[in-house]
């Protein structure tokens, strides 16, 4: 299994009621408001804060690699009677007939690109969907490791049917050289009359791969990809300090300005 796909099925279905955060649709309302629409959310998943945005009449569509979460932000977006364009691509081969003034994720989705040359990708595919002078917000994580005694715990939660949903963290892999964490996740769907139906239990055990960045490095990746980082900050919008393990690059796209010689 890729990367982009480890959102389907179960886990799909799991990532609402075992979500920890809910994004604050206000921080990136404030950012469509202050740099102007179109806008595009990539990693949009299954419509937060997406949807709250389309509900406040901000012009704003959605890119994502799961067709599960795609197709569970359509019917929220149905139920709630809002349109949304929604597109579904890797963020990587990012390929939209429109050209956005913004580009945001809402979490540290470009974390789960695998390697650097996938985040390249990426960031040329942010560049070439910026009008000129359009602005992107990245927000970056470098997680820690995980403490061993939270190795094996098990989070539960209720889906939206009553059916007990479980995860666990089985195992955890960490290779400080590439900047990858490999988690090994189990998701555990019960439903609660399992004597009574057939395929009423699913688990899957699915890798989660986390990919960091120094922030020189990112700093170098933006660079190479012909854009400009504009600031570097906390998640309050005050600037990063050295040692912050999370951070937002606001990035702008100059569309006249010289690109870097490629290595
Ligand atoms: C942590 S979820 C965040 C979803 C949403 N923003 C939210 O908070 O509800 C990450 C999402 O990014 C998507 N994703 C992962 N890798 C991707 C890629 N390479 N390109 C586009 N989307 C990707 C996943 O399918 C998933 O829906």
């Amino acid at each position: 299994m890729e990367p982009a796909d480890f959102y389907t099925g179960i886990v799909a279905e799991s990532y609402a009621p075992l979500r920890s955060l809910d994004p604050d649709p206000e921080v990136h309302a404030a950012f469509i408001r202050e740099v102007g629409g179109p806008a595009l959310e990539l990693g949009c998943g299954d419509g937060d804060p997406l949807l709250d945005l389309r509900r406040r009449g901000l012009d704003v569509e959605g890119v994502d690699s799961s067709a599960d979460m795609l197709a569970r932000c359509r019917r929220r977006a149905d139920d709630a009677g809002v349109t949304v364009t929604l597109h579904h691509q890797r963020m990587e081969a990012l390929d939209l007939p429109r050209r956005f003034r913004a580009i945001f994720l809402a979490g540290p989705t470009f974390n789960l690109l695998p390697d650097d040359d996938a985040a390249g990708a990426a960031l040329e595919g942010i560049r070439r969907h910026l009008v000129d002078g359009g602005s992107a917000l990245i927000p970056l994580h470098i997680p820690a490791p995980t403490p061993a005694d939270r190795i094996g715990a098990t989070r539960t939660a209720t889906a939206a049917d009553g059916a007990r949903l479980r995860f666990t963290l089985v195992s955890e892999e960490r290779n400080e050289a590439e900047r990858t964490q490999i988690s090994l996740l189990r998701y555990e769907r019960h439903d609660r009359h399992e004597h009574h139906a057939q395929d009423a239990s699913a688990v899957v055990e699915r890798p989660w791969l986390l990919h960091w960045y120094t922030r020189d490095g990112f700093r170098a990746l933006v660079a190479a990809a012909g854009l400009t980082t504009v600031s570097v900050t906390d998640s309050d919008g005050n600037p990063a300090r050295d040692d912050a393990d999370s951070t937002v690059f606001r990035l702008r796209a100059d569309h006249h300005t010289p690109r870097p010689p490629t290595r």
